[in-house]
């Protein structure tokens, strides 16, 4: 009768000894640096392509200009194509060509002079959105323009809200140009869920 009973207790303290085991090793899961998820799992579905169009505004010059040369070099000035300059950007973005149509976002970010033998820039930007269920997402661009081609493509790098997980390009067409206003039509199309 003891002997039994001691072989209860036996494996009782086995099986408490085991189930510890088993909730430190689920415990150092949930803990851990990195785990695999399903994408369900974040509520995505199925990726869909979508096609954007717009016109920006690059007022640089005048009362309500959009635009602030932040930084230069000193050969910046002697340069024929700017190179160094660096120009912090908060271009409204509408729905037609001109600026009293409806707003639908701003471009914002940083363009620079990056090319010593033609007219080319880095663009460093955020499109961030204020249109319908956009408002509130954003698209980031990286890429170079080369403001005098008829085409430019840059592409998206990625994107927050409706256009997590994004990625595409952006094609750049300029509309009009005079001294103080570039205006140029954005395609851009994209990968998001
Ligand atoms: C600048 O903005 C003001 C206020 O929106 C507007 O009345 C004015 O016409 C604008 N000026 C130019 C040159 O666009
Ligand atoms: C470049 O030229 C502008 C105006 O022409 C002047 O204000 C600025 O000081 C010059 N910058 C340098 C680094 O020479
Ligand atoms: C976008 O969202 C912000 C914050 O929720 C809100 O204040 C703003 O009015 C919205 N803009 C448009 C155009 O719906």
């Amino acid at each position: 009768m003891a002997k039994s009973f001691q072989k209860l207790h036996y494996s009782l303290f086995l099986v408490l000894s085991i189930s510890l085991t088993l909730l430190t090793i689920t415990k150092a899961k949930t803990n851990s640096f990195s785990r695999t998820l399903t994408p369900s799992s974040l509520g995505l579905k199925r990726e869909k392509l979508s096609h954007l169009h717009f016109y920006f505004h690059d007022i640089v010059g005048g009362p309500n200009t959009t635009t602030v040369r932040v930084a230069q070099a000193a050969m910046t000035n002697t340069s024929s194509t700017f190179f160094g300059a660096v120009v912090m950007m908060d271009d409204p973005l509408t729905i037609q060509p001109e600026l009293s149509s409806k707003l639908v976002g701003r471009a914002q970010g940083i363009y620079a002079s990056a090319s010593l033998s033609e007219l080319g820039f880095l663009m460093v930007m955020n499109f961030a959105f204020t249109e319908g269920k956009y408002n509130g997402s954003t698209l980031s661009v990286l890429g170079r323009n080369t403001p005098l081609s008829t085409v430019r493509e840059m592409p998206i790098v990625g994107g927050s809200g409706l256009f997590r997980f994004a990625r595409g390009y952006a094609q750049a067409r300029t509309h009009t140009i005079d001294s103080e206003v570039a205006v140029v039509e954005y395609n851009v199309y994209v990968f998001h869920y």
